[in-house]
């Protein structure tokens, strides 16, 4: 599918589409062959271990852009979930119901050659290099389906855009401290060359230790790097916040507050 291309629902309940394998052109696979050289080079020593050690369920039969079949029996044996194609961005219920049953969803398309750097909307390569290696970690696995049940919960109080914004500063844009030094873990990073560097070495951000109640409290930009990220001690912590707190009188609580 284009980049640009209108999202039109597709016939399956769950939005899910054919991934469409034989489909992609040799230019495809390039793209997504150089993209993940650069960020491979780049990466160690400055992203999670535990990132780095799911990195191999990537490293498939054929060299390219994963076969999502394929791709999906190897995370199936490592944790149980599954990576599953959609046309694009889904409706925020789809997107959870998906999570709370260990399915990931990822759009098919890739960038083109010229866009390498920047793209507004997640192709394949944001989503599954980005994405699923951490799905290959049993903690970091568990916590993104406590986030899809929290995120249906959500839903109910009304509280969807506070709870999306502890997916924005964890799954996309966290940062770890390990005892080798700070970490990137969150797949809007580990997915950009350029922020990769900027998350870790700039002095512009801020870096807050992660607390539930100030995530939620603070709204974030979509449209350049990040003025502040949230450092975890350990991925346990973001599971046992999303899993064992109780959200009602979180949002309770939130109603009352302001936005940072
Ligand atoms: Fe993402």
């Amino acid at each position: 599918m284009l980049p640009n291309a209108p999202v039109v629902k597709p016939a399956s309940d769950d939005w899910t589409v054919p991934q469409d394998w034989e489909a992609y052109r040799p230019e495809d696979h390039a793209v997504w062959d150089t993209l993940f050289a650069r960020q491979c080079a780049l990466l160690p020593g400055r992203v999670a271990p535990q990132f780095l050690a799911g990195l191999d369920v990537l490293r498939l039969s054929r060299p390219g852009i994963p076969d999502f079949a394929e791709l999906s029996e190897r995370l199936m044996a490592r944790t149980g979930w599954q990576v599953v194609a959609v046309p694009g961005l889904v409706p925020e219920d789809v997107f959870f119901e998906h999570l709370a049953n260990r399915r990931f969803v990822a759009g098919r398309f890739i960038r083109r050659r010229d866009q390498l750097d920047y793209l507004q909307e997640p192709d394949v390569f944001h989503d599954v290099f980005g994405h699923v290696p951490l799905l290959a970690d049993p903690v970091f696995a568990d916590y993104m389906q406590a986030y899809g049940e929290g995120g249906l919960r959500s839903i109910k109080f009304g509280m969807l855009d506070r709870l999306a914004r502890l997916y924005w500063y964890t799954v996309e844009f966290g940062l770890i401290a390990t005892e080798e030094g700070l970490r990137i873990y969150g797949a809007g990073i580990v997915s950009s060359f350029g922020e990769t560097r900027y998350a870790l070495e700039s002095d512009v951000p801020e870096r807050l230790p992660f607390e539930l109640m100030r995530v939620m409290r603070t709204p974030y930009r979509i449209d350049d790097f990040q003025e502040r990220y949230f450092v975890i001690p350990d991925f346990g912590t973001l599971l046992r916040a999303t899993r064992d707190t109780d959200f009602a009188p979180v949002y309770g609580a939130l109603r009352g507050l302001g936005d940072y």
